[in-house]
C-alpha cells in the first residue's frame, strides 16, 4: 500500500498528447512528470490530486492509484478485494462503478472479475454498483498483479462547467487546450477561430490568458470520498491567481446559432469582457487591428466518402484568407484528411499531431512560424 503523500496520480491524455500534457503539467508546478502512453504519471498527496483536477487543462481525468495485489485466480481476488481497504477512501453506501481491463493474466474474465470487486464493496461498505455512478474504481489486471485506482474527477474534466450550450461536433476544452499549447499559445496573443461553432477554442485561449482555473465552476467526484479534506480542497482553491487582460479573442462562424451559443457559453465562463462572437462567413473575415497572433480553427471535415470533395472549397478559401489578411499569423488546423489540410495550399510542419477526437483520427497541422 502506498502512503498518502506519495500516491502514484495518473492524468490521462488521448495518445499523441503526452508531451504536451507534460509541460502543462511541469510549467504548473507538478514535479517529476513521468510520461507513458495515455498519460503523465505524477506523484504527490491528495492536495496534488486536488490541484490537478482544478488546474490542469490537458488532462481528460485525474486516476490515483490506491494500490496493488497479486492474483492469479478469481477465488484469489475475491480474497484480497475483500481485505483491501476500501474503507479508508469510501463512504458506506456510496454508489459505485467498477471497471476492469486485464491483459496478459490467467484472469482474462472482465466481468467475472468486475462481479468479484462489486461483491467485495458491497459487502464490506455497503456500496451498491451502479453503471451511472459518479465515483468509478478502476482495476487493471496485467501479468496476474491486480491495480485498483480511483477516478477521482468523475465527469470528464473537458467538462469545465460553463458550457451548456452546444453546437453540432463541438471539440473538447482539454483537446482545444492541448492544441493551443501545442501551437505555442502562452496567453499573451490574439486568437482567432473563424468557425468557431460553440467557441471551445476562444474560450479556453481567453481562460488561459485570464489564468482562470479550468475546473473552478464544477464539482469533482473526490468530494465525496471518505478521507476528502475540505480544508485542503479551500487551500488549494485559494491559490487561484487570475489576471485581468485585453479583448483579443475572436470568434467567427456563418450559423447563427453557433453565435449564440458561444456567446451565452462566454458569459457562464464569466470570459465575456475579451471575447467577441461575430457571425460571419469565412470570407469576410478581417484580421483585427494590432499584433498578430494565432489562427486556430476545426473546419466541418468530410467523414463520409464525397463529403471531403465538396469540403475542397472551404478549405481552399481558409489557405486564401490566411494568406491574404493575416499576414505575421499561425495557423493551427484539425482536420480528419490530409487532402482537405493541403487543400489551403499552406506550409504545414512535417510531423502534425495526430489524435482521436470522438472516435475519428484526425491531426493537428501548424504552420510555421
Ligand atoms: C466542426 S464545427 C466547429 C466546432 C467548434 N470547434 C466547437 O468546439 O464547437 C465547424 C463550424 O464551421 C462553421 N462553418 C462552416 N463553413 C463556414 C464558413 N464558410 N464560414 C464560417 N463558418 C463556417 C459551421 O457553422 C460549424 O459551426
Amino acid at each position: 500500500m502506498q502512503d498518502n503523500t506519495s500516491l502514484e496520480i495518473l492524468l490521462v491524455t488521448p495518445p499523441g498528447f503526452e508531451e504536451i500534457l507534460r509541460a502543462e503539467v511541469t510549467e504548473k508546478g507538478f514535479k517529476k512528470a513521468k510520461i507513458l502512453t495515455g498519460g503523465v504519471i505524477i506523484k504527490g498527496g491528495w492536495p496534488e490530486v486536488y490541484r490537478a483536477n482544478l488546474q490542469l487543462r490537458g488532462a481528460s481525468k485525474v486516476l490515483v492509484r490506491l494500490g496493488s495485489f497479486r492474483a492469479f485466480h478469481l477465488s484469489e481476488l475475491d480474497k484480497k478485494a475483500r481485505q483491501f481497504p476500501w474503507n479508508d477512501f469510501l463512504n458506506p453506501r456510496t454508489p459505485i462503478r467498477v471497471d476492469v481491463s486485464t491483459s496478459k493474466s490467467k484472469i482474462y474474465h472482465k466481468k467475472a472479475a468486475v462481479e468479484r470487486i462489486e461483491r467485495a464493496l458491497e459487502e464490506i461498505l455497503h456500496c451498491e454498483a451502479d453503471p451511472e455512478a459518479g465515483l468509478q474504481i478502476k482495476v487493471r489486471l496485467f501479468k496476474d498483479i491486480c491495480t485498483i485506482s480511483l477516478d477521482s474527477s468523475g465527469e470528464g474534466l473537458h467538462k469545465r462547467g460553463s458550457k451548456e450550450a452546444l453546437n453540432k461536433a463541438p471539440l473538447r476544452e482539454t483537446l482545444a487546450a492541448l492544441s493551443l499549447r501545442a501551437c505555442g499559445f502562452k496567453g499573451k496573443e490574439p486568437v482567432i477561430d473563424p468557425m468557431c461553432g460553440s467557441g471551445t477554442f476562444i474560450l479556453e485561449a481567453a481562460e488561459i490568458a485570464s489564468r482562470l482555473d479550468a475546473g473552478r465552476n464544477r464539482a469533482f467526484a473526490f468530494e465525496t470520498l471518505k478521507n476528502f479534506d475540505p480544508k485542503a480542497w479551500k487551500t488549494v482553491k485559494e491559490k487561484s491567481n487570475p489576471c485581468a487582460v485585453e479583448d483579443r479573442f475572436f470568434g467567427f462562424d456563418r450559423d447563427k446559432g453557433a453565435i449564440s451559443f458561444a456567446t451565452a457559453n462566454a458569459e457562464r465562463a464569466q470570459v465575456s469582457a475579451i471575447t467577441s462572437f461575430t457571425r460571419q462567413t469565412l470570407s469576410n473575415i478581417q484580421a483585427p487591428k494590432g499584433p498578430a497572433g494565432l489562427m486556430i480553427t476545426n473546419p466541418p471535415y468530410g467523414t463520409r466518402i464525397g463529403d471531403q470533395k465538396k469540403l475542397l472549397p472551404l478549405y481552399q478559401s481558409l489557405g486564401n484568407k490566411f494568406r491574404s489578411d493575416f499576414n505575421g499569423w499561425r495557423l493551427g488546423l484539425i482536420t480528419n484528411s490530409d487532402r482537405l489540410a493541403h487543400a489551403t495550399g499552406l506550409d504545414f510542419k512535417k510531423t502534425p499531431i495526430a489524435f482521436s477526437h470522438g472516435g475519428i483520427n484526425v491531426k493537428l497541422y501548424q504552420t510555421e512560424g
